[in-house]
């Protein structure tokens, strides 16, 4: 097995709906480490708990019980202000729909998480131009988003996601609405991005090729585990 440190713990968890008559169970007793650098893969049929696994990882939603601690801190029994820091300052969040404000341009879009907790506008418009550099799109800065293609947008959601240098990077199908070709770039950015900064990538895809090449693949089916591969045996 692996020897690197465990960042994220899971254990026991459960969750379920309340909003029809009878409580959906989506997760159920669900167990699993992940190691610091790793890339892992969540896949599964559509509605199996993916996003609901992810969002409690990212302390995004509360679970019925059970346990989550990443890099050391119970994130169930936070305090509010604890996880709004930890939010912001430790993970950062990418999903299938790029969620840029309209109205901002593409380094004020990745300026705001920063701007959110530090009042330094010339260090923080700095940093955001580094990171659109970094994702190859320094010359589109001023950009407003629906001046950018969908990979474009994509990227600029990904150097937002990095601009409060999270540890621990969750992306809801992040090539979901990308082309094969975009979907290859985002997937070698990202693998890039996880060596440069050491990031800990938990993906959720329905993309069979980025899933082969991440470290390990989880398939969730009825709200359990149903495989772990590692990418050894991947073929
Ligand atoms: N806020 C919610 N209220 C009620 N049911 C929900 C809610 N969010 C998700 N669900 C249901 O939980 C199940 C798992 O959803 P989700 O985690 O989004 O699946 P996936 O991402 O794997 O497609 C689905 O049946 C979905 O309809
Ligand atoms: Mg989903």
């Amino acid at each position: 097995m692996n020897d690197k440190k465990i960042i994220i713990e899971i254990n026991d968890l459960h969750k379920s709906y309340s909003s029809g008559h009878v409580p959906l169970e989506v997760l159920k007793r669900l167990t699993l480490s992940i190691h610091h650098g790793e890339i892992v893969a969540i896949v599964g049929e559509s509605g199996c708990g993916k996003s609901t696994l992810l969002n409690l990882l990212g302390g995004l939603d509360d679970p019925d019980s059970g346990k989550i601690v990443v890099n050391g801190h119970d994130i169930v029994q936070m305090s509010e202000d604890a996880l709004s820091v930890f939010r912001n300052r430790f993970v950062g969040y990418v999903f299938q729909f790029h969620y840029l404000l309209p109205d901002f341009s593409a380094v004020e879009n990745v300026m705001l998480p920063f701007l959110a907790h530090r009042f330094k506008k010339k260090e923080a418009r700095e940093k955001a131009m580094f990171l659109l550099s970094r994702v190859g799109l320094e010359k589109r800065a001023d950009h407003r988003p629906n001046q950018l293609s969908g990979g474009e947008q994509q990227r600029v959601a990904i150097a937002r996601a990095l601009i409060n240098d999270p540890s621990i990077v969750f992306a809801d199908e992040p090539t979901g609405n990308l082309d094969e070709r975009n979907s290859k770039e985002i997937q070698e950015l990202m693998w890039e991005l996880r060596d440069q900064y050491e990031l800990t990538i938990l993906l959720v895809t329905h993309n069979l090729r980025m899933a082969k090449v991440a470290d390990r693949t989880v398939k969730l089916a009825y709200g359990r585990i149903d495989t772990i591969e590692n990418s050894q045996l991947k073929g």
